[in-house]
């Protein structure tokens, strides 16, 4: 790992007295999607006419009010796409379109012929500028550099004047401008904006891109705040940032950019672009939307986004991509499914409260998604079994008999290497617990008052014979206990009693949970549920169920 091989790219900021790491985000940015052009020009396979159209339209109902929508001298399906939004009437008065050239008179040239009849548009000029790029690729001085940057705008000004009519913006981006040096960024860009001449009613949009990430996000703060402090003109300039994402950084780039004086970001939807992506636009408005800032873009049904991202860029998103992927909402770990479950409730129950849960940044369901499946693994707790068990089925466990199922899943889990499903946990629980009816059935049963004693007539199969039995108690319950330990020769007590409607309808059933405690050395508890349409037979089904899981225990031990 030849480390030394390698070193810094981008030139030292000398700024004073930094300002933008005492700033918060207050407002959203002007957001411009670069999708259409910087996303789609590097995919293996990019989009068709129709696909790009399907797209735009997509763009324009999430709220973007900017679309870089190609390079139109690039090849004729980027121009016929552009026409077609323009000659078919497709861009809404209050969207701008946006077509990119580079500083060379034929591509100004079509550019411009691609844009005509477009009734608000932004040409974007750029060319590079970084000390790499000027000596190793285009061998010019930063003189030349600077004046091919020139040219392109005054070509750019005069084909713009002399053969468009709508309301078109000229935005101007130094490209590689992390890597160039501050001072010579400045001077290129107030040379460009001499031509271009921004006022108050026509701002010039400078876009300073991080073409690749060389640096920590705060370099590129500082990179940031400095041209605002030193650019010509700022108050009739635009900002913008157009940040990459090769350290993995884009969206903290965006942020503290914004932190810095930037008024815009482009970038795209899902982070898709050039190499590691441009910054994902979708992840900086969902940072917003969870500090209490209304990000201007619509991402209320993300599963929609999804759906065309992924359809139209033949791409998928990774199941752990913040806010969208899969993975997003699955807790997997025990204490984190407790946390969450009991933040849920909490919130269920003051719905006047922030937003505060220890383990989702956001509401899922403000973005169309919900907190399921909870997958539940060998290494989830009581909480993920109970949410499943609750919200799923209807089923509210007691605490107790709540430790004891999760540690059985768990271990369920363990053996088969994987999570379970929500059905194979329902399934489990009716196995071990509900409404068991052997080695021992009850038929039928009568339960009489004297005074204060009941007495219980019931019939029983056990081992193959229907027997009747009979038990006295200070209630049913306690009556057939007594009518059970009497036929069965065991000494038992119940020691927890629950019950639930299961279902909130007229035809609700009840869920009974009972515990009965061994009256001998070891005191071992077991746990039975019934469920039954009546109170009285569901507690009755879960005595017996809790009996029979004592007498197959006993069973196992012989
Ligand atoms: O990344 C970049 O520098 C670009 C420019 C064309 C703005 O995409
Ligand atoms: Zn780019």
């Amino acid at each position: 790992m030849n480390y030394k091989k390698y070193t810094r790219m981008y030139h030292p900021v000398p700024l004073e007295n930094r300002e933008w790491c005492n700033k918060e985000i207050t407002k959203a940015p002007i957001w411009c999607s670069v999708d259409l052009r910087d996303g789609n020009q590097a995919l293996y396979s990019p989009m068709t006419i129709e696909e790009k159209i399907e797209f735009f339209e997509y763009l324009v109902k999430l709220g973007f009010k900017e679309i870089e929508v190609g390079f139109p001298a690039a090849s004729s399906t980027e121009f016929d796409f552009i026409r077609r939004l323009i000659e078919e009437d497709r861009i809404p008065d209050d969207v701008s379109i946006q077509v990119l050239t580079q500083a060379r008179e034929h591509i100004i040239a079509r550019t411009i012929e691609c844009l005509k009849g477009a009734k608000n548009a932004i040409v974007h000029l750029y060319n590079s500028t970084s000390t790499l790029q000027r000596d190793v690729v285009f061998r010019k001085s930063r003189e030349e550099i600077k004046q091919l940057a020139v040219d392109g705008a005054k070509l750019v000004k005069e084909l713009v004047d002399s053969q468009l009519d709508g309301n078109i913006r000229y935005e101007y981006s130094p490209e590689s401008f992390t890597c160039t040096e501050m001072d010579y960024a400045v001077e290129i860009v107030n040379a460009v904006n001499e031509i271009f001449e921004p006022t108050s009613e026509r701002k010039v949009i400078i876009n300073l891109p991080s073409t690749i990430e060389v640096a920590t996000p705060n370099v590129v703060a500082d990179q940031i705040e400095y041209m605002c402090k030193h650019l010509n003109h700022r108050e009739n300039l635009i900002i913008s940032t157009h940040p990459h994402n090769d350290r993995g950084t884009g969206v903290a780039v965006a942020e503290l950019a914004i932190l810095a004086g930037a008024d815009r970001v482009e970038g795209t939807l899902f982070g898709n672009g050039e190499r590691t992506g441009n910054v994902d636009i979708v992840t900086v408005a969902l940072n917003m939307f969870t500090q209490g800032v209304d990000p201007k873009l619509d991402l209320s049904h993300i599963d929609e986004a999804i759906e065309i991202f992924e359809r139209c860029n033949k791409m998928p998103i990774d199941p752990r991509h913040p806010y969208a992927g899969d993975m997003a909402y699955v807790a997997f770990s025990g204490s984190h499914q407790d946390a969450i479950k009991k933040s849920f409730d909490r919130f269920e129950e003051h719905p006047e409260n922030k937003w505060a849960n220890p383990y989702l940044t956001i509401d899922p369901a403000d973005i169309g998604r919900k907190y399921e499946p909870i997958m539940i693994n060998s290494q989830s707790g009581k909480g993920g079994v109970s949410y499943v068990m609750e919200n799923k089925y209807g089923y509210t466990l007691p605490k107790k008999m709540l430790v004891e199922f999760s540690a059985t899943i768990n271990d369920m889990s363990d053996a088969k290497h994987t999570v379970l499903e929500n059905e194979e946990i329902h399934m489990a629980f009716k196995d071990i617990y509900m409404n068991l009816n052997s080695p021992i059935k009850t038929y039928s049963y009568k339960s009489q008052h004297d005074e204060d004693i009941t007495i219980v007539n019931a019939m029983v199969e056990y081992n193959s014979k229907v027997s009747s039995i009979s038990g006295k108690g200070n209630g049913p319950l306690d009556a057939l206990c007594a009518g059970l330990r009497k036929f069965l020769g065991i000494d038992f007590e119940i020691c927890e009693y629950t019950e639930h409607a299961l279902e909130r309808s007229s035809a609700s059933k009840a869920a009974t949970y009972i515990a009965i405690k061994e009256n001998g050395d070891d005191k071992k508890i077991f746990w039975g549920v019934g469920v039954h349409q009546n109170i009285n037979t569901a507690s009755i089904y879960a005595l017996v169920s809790a009996v029979n899981r004592m007498l197959m225990a006993e069973d196992k031990q012989k």
